[in-house]
């Protein structure tokens, strides 16, 4: 198999570092550039985050460009209280003064989709303002764009960060508004998926971070401040790994054990549904589908994936 291109747009914090772990270590993916966007904690820590990933999984080739440090028409507001002050669990890891490449996240998405065009995989793991920016630029993105897959949005309505609103949807809903309307044909993986299919609960946390490589040990050790979220506040069995499983299932879509084809809308006013992507699983308002809904997982087939990429 020849390796498929990626470009990877990410808020890097500690589940997005194990999903560029998984793609920058897949013998079929080439990961063409990493495009980093303000989200779970600001631009330029996440702009270290990925760099220093990058640098751990001896890939320091692979091109990081800072992208847009706020979302569209909001102010930007982290979730450095879920991923920690810088967002890879403050576990003391030396995240500073490396620099990125000169080029601007949206230039670089543009340039690869025109380099790769017809072949490109997007995979986004952040608020999609830097796809959102692309777009305004040149609406004619989708028709180079192969496959684009989201993390983002709950199809059980189930959210993380308000009763009914996933992060990243949240975190910038105006620019959900602009993809759905792109023609990009997004394949999201909701936190319904994560919450369902990629919990590591504490044995199995620990029997990952005895594969004792360095990899391993970071994958597992970041993961800290996100686990007492999880047992404080989403009330899960251990931490839950969003972008990662996003990411397994952009590598191999045998991943999904269900996709549905769905309208899909975001409701981005300010009030109690701020960020909520509403999925008309009934198809009562007779919108047209406009997206790709993974709706259910193959947990086994993610976690041998995860496993093998910290082998
Ligand atoms: C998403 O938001 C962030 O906290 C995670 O990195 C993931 O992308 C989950 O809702
Ligand atoms: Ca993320």
């Amino acid at each position: 198999m020849t390796s498929r291109p990626f470009f990877i747009d990410t808020d890097t914090a500690s589940d997005d570092a194990v999903a560029l772990v998984m793609a920058l270590r897949h013998a079929d993916v080439d990961v063409v550039g990493i495009g980093v966007v303000a989200g779970n904690v600001p631009l330029d820590q996440a702009v270290q985050n990925a760099l220093y990933t990058c640098e751990l999984c001896e890939r320091d080739e692979v091109p990081v460009y800072a992208g847009e440090a706020a979302p569209l028409s909001i102010p930007l507001e982290t979730a450095q209280n879920v991923h920690g002050t810088d967002g890879m669990g403050d576990i003391g890891l030396p995240l500073a003064g490396r620099r990125p490449d000169s080029a601007h996240a949206v230039d670089a998405l543009l340039e690869a989709s025109h380099q790769h065009a017809g072949d490109l995989t997007l995979v986004t793991l952040g608020p999609l303002t830097n796809v959102a920016r692309a777009l305004e630029r040149d609406a004619t993105l989708p028709d180079r764009i192969a496959r684009t897959v989201t993390m983002g949005a709950v199809a059980d309505h189930i959210g993380n960060i308000t009763p009914v609103a996933e992060f990243n949807m949240w975190a910038d809903p105006h620019a959900v508004a602009q993809v759905l309307a792109s023609g990009l044909d997004v394949e999201f993986v909701g936190w319904d998926i994560s919450r369902h299919f990629a919990v590591i609960e504490p044995a199995l946390a620990g029997e990952l971070r005895s594969i004792g490589t360095p990899l391993a040990e970071f994958c597992v050790d970041i993961q800290c401040t996100v686990a007492e979220f999880c047992e404080s506040e989403t009330k899960l069995a251990g931490f839950d790994l969003p972008d990662p499983i996003a990411m397994a299932y952009a590598i191999d879509p045998l991943v999904a054990t269900e996709t549905l084809h769905l309208n899909l809308k975001v409701e981005v006013g300010s009030g109690l549904t701020r960020g909520m992507v509403v999925m008309d699983l009934l198809g009562l308002t007779g919108g047209e589908p406009n997206a790709q809904v993974v709706s259910a997982a193959d947990r086994e087939r993610f976690i041998a994936m995860l496993r093998s990429a910290l082998t």
